[in-house]
């Protein structure tokens, strides 16, 4: 099993919700452990070059527009196999199809307000944590230093 980083992003529908810290819980309780955490408000040229990947999608400047409506909890989770655990504890992107006792089936409006972001693999979070942290940002493990 390989130590890896995600990034996580509490969206605004969830910190407007008042939820942002019970989100945060949940994360630590699963195990995952925080090494970086801030809360921000995006501007739209952040907004659109963290999506930009959505750039064609039909979707996309609503979820600019959303993502950009009020701030967010960004932070970078740290622990084995995180990025497929973090994702498991998320639940589905649509709230509508997460299973029971995930963060989204609980706290998410819809597929778009659905509260939290999580990388989908070892290259994007490396660049997604790049993108919010820089390295004296994260607390890495002291071995690492
Ligand atoms: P996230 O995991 O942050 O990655 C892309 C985001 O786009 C996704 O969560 C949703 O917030 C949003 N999204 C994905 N699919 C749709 C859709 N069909 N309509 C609106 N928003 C979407």
């Amino acid at each position: 099993m390989a130590l890896e980083r995600t990034l996580s992003i509490v969206k605004p529908d969830a910190v407007e919700k008042g939820v942002a810290a019970q989100i945060l819980a949940r994360i630590e309780a699963s195990g995952l452990k925080i090494i970086a955490l801030k809360m921000i408000q995006l501007t739209p040229e952040e907004a659109q070059g963290f999506y930009a990947v959505h750039k064609e999608r039909p979707f996309y400047g609503e979820l600019v527009a959303f993502m950009t409506s009020g701030p967010v909890v960004v932070s970078a989770l740290e622990g084995d196999n995180a990025i497929a655990r973090y994702r498991e504890l998320m639940g589905a992107t649509n709230p509508a199809d997460a299973a029971d006792g995930t963060i989204r089936k609980e706290f998410a409006t819809d597929i778009e307000k659905n509260a939290v972001h999580g990388s989908d693999g070892p290259d994007t979070s490396k660049i997604e944590i790049a993108y919010f942290f820089n390295a004296t940002e994260i607390q890495a493990p002291v071995e690492a230093l």
